[in-house]
């Protein structure tokens, strides 16, 4: 019935979260509301880190990437587990600082990242700044020459690869806003600069092909592009190129129909390829960074929403509205994700009726689902999203003036609130 192992159902017949009743935390910290099973998180981390070290005879680096979920005690639980981060703007980079987040394990991404960005990047001296683009890299390069310092830097190169995945989700191809395509020539004119430049340090390159599949061949296959490019590098150039970053876009479940695979078959497979292949051209093991984002907290979270108005238009559909929505979750309305819901109270109640959950906005759009199976709803029940931890409170604006929720972390059967609800003042803050 669950798409996950951490959600539960008490005798009250209420759903649980690691343990602990939705019901009471709606009472408690009101709705909508994210819940994060901290557990669950550090979990995750876990099992990518050990899959590195099990698999994997070169070194290697988790980096979460903290787009899908940031706040302060993401980026704790991220150091605490000994894994590093990516960050793809100054708020991420000043969220992790402020924990003082390991700097040697941070990258720095970004297509179109501004002098400001990356002097405080070189500035906090972050592990690696991802290279997008040539006139990126000569904008470091100076910038870096100006403050006496020099730039750590992987190569963002797209090797051509078509996940198949969401095309607004999907990166390692062609044409796309991101790297430098290797198929052009681009990649390997910006290492030939890059080793030229007196304030760059190249340590690598990098790619991500997407986000959101399940299938390992693409990850496999971008391996072994990566790797013939640090080879075609290593002979026509004579420079060894030491990091391979392979980016993140493992899948989960959002529902029953979702099949993702465990998560250390990913570095089982792409291990074998990268050290076949490094066999084979004779390369040295290169360091391996993966940057997971969904797959470490996608399926920790859920949304809890107050079942508001419930309008039935005869013979069209039945409308159950929440108070919360697209301004909370805007995937259905960019994607048309899918997820599981049920209603909390009544959990282990039949799904015996079909309905579309809207949201609170003034807009059409904002639905969070359509003909979704769901037990028969009553004005003030709980209704809960299953799989809400990535790109939900990453992605939720303000829209309609609308306040963002509080996001609680449970674990060992205990909640704390990680990220406190708005409030009328913060949503006027800047008003002037
Ligand atoms: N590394 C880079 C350079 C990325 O751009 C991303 C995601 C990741 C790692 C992590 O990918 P993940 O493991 O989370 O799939 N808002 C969309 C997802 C956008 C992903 C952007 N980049 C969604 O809600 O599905």
């Amino acid at each position: 019935m669950f798409v996950s192992d951490h959600l539960g159902i008490n005798q009250q017949h209420h759903l649980t979260i690691g343990g602990v009743d939705t019901i009471e935390l709606a009472e408690q910290f009101h709705t909508p509301l994210f819940v994060m099973d901290e557990d669950k998180i550090r979990d995750h981390c876990r099992q990518f880190r050990h899959s590195i070290e099990e698999y994997y005879q070169g070194a290697g680096l988790v980096c979460y990437a903290s787009k899908a979920f940031c706040c302060k005690q993401m980026y704790r639980i991220a150091k605490e587990e000994g894994i590093g981060t990516d960050v793809v703007s100054m708020g991420e980079l000043y969220t992790a600082m402020s924990v003082d987040f390991p700097v040697e394990k941070i990258c720095y991404h970004g297509n179109n990242k501004t002098p400001q960005e990356l002097e405080y990047a070189l500035e906090c001296g972050v592990g690696r700044i991802v290279v997008d683009n040539l006139s990126e890299l000569h904008l470091l390069n100076d910038l870096a020459g100006n403050m006496g310092k020099k730039a750590v830097i992987l190569l963002r190169v797209t090797p051509g690869i078509d996940a198949h995945t969401h095309q607004f989700i999907r990166t390692g191809q062609l044409d796309s806003k991101f790297g430098l395509a290797i198929e052009l020539g681009l990649a390997m004119e910006a290492i030939k600069q890059a080793i030229q430049l007196p304030h760059i340090v190249l340590d690598g390159i990098h790619c991500h092909i997407g986000s959101q599949i399940f299938d390992i061949d693409p990850f496999e296959h971008a391996a072994e592009v990566m790797l013939s490019l640090i080879a075609e590098v290593q002979t026509t150039l004579d420079f060894s190129l030491k990091t391979l970053n392979l980016g993140g876009g493992f899948g989960i479940q959002y529902t029953d129909s979702d099949d993702p695979v465990a998560y250390d078959c990913y570095m089982k497979r792409v291990s074998e390829v990268v050290k076949k292949k490094a066999t084979e051209l004779g390369l040295p093991l290169p360091y391996i960074i993966i940057e997971p984002g969904r797959s470490i907290v996608g399926p920790a979270g859920i949304t809890l929403y107050t079942v508001g108005n419930i309008k039935e238009i005869p013979n069209i559909r039945k409308y159950l509205a929440v108070d919360g929505g697209m301004t909370d979750n805007p995937r259905y309305a960019l994607y048309q994700a899918e997820y599981n819901f049920l209603i909390a109270n009544r959990a282990d109640a039949p799904k015996d009726d079909t309905v579309t959950v809207a949201g609170r906005c003034c807009e059409s759009g904002d639905l969070l689902g359509e003909h979704i199976k769901l037990q028969s709803a009553q004005v003030g029940d709980i209704l809960a999203v299953c799989a809400t931890g990535a790109y939900n409170y990453a992605m939720s604006s303000h829209y309609n003036r609308v306040a963002k929720p509080a996001v609680i972390m449970v674990s060992g059967g205990v909640a704390k609130e990680v990220v406190r609800r708005e409030t009328l003042e913060d949503l006027t803050r800047f008003d002037i």
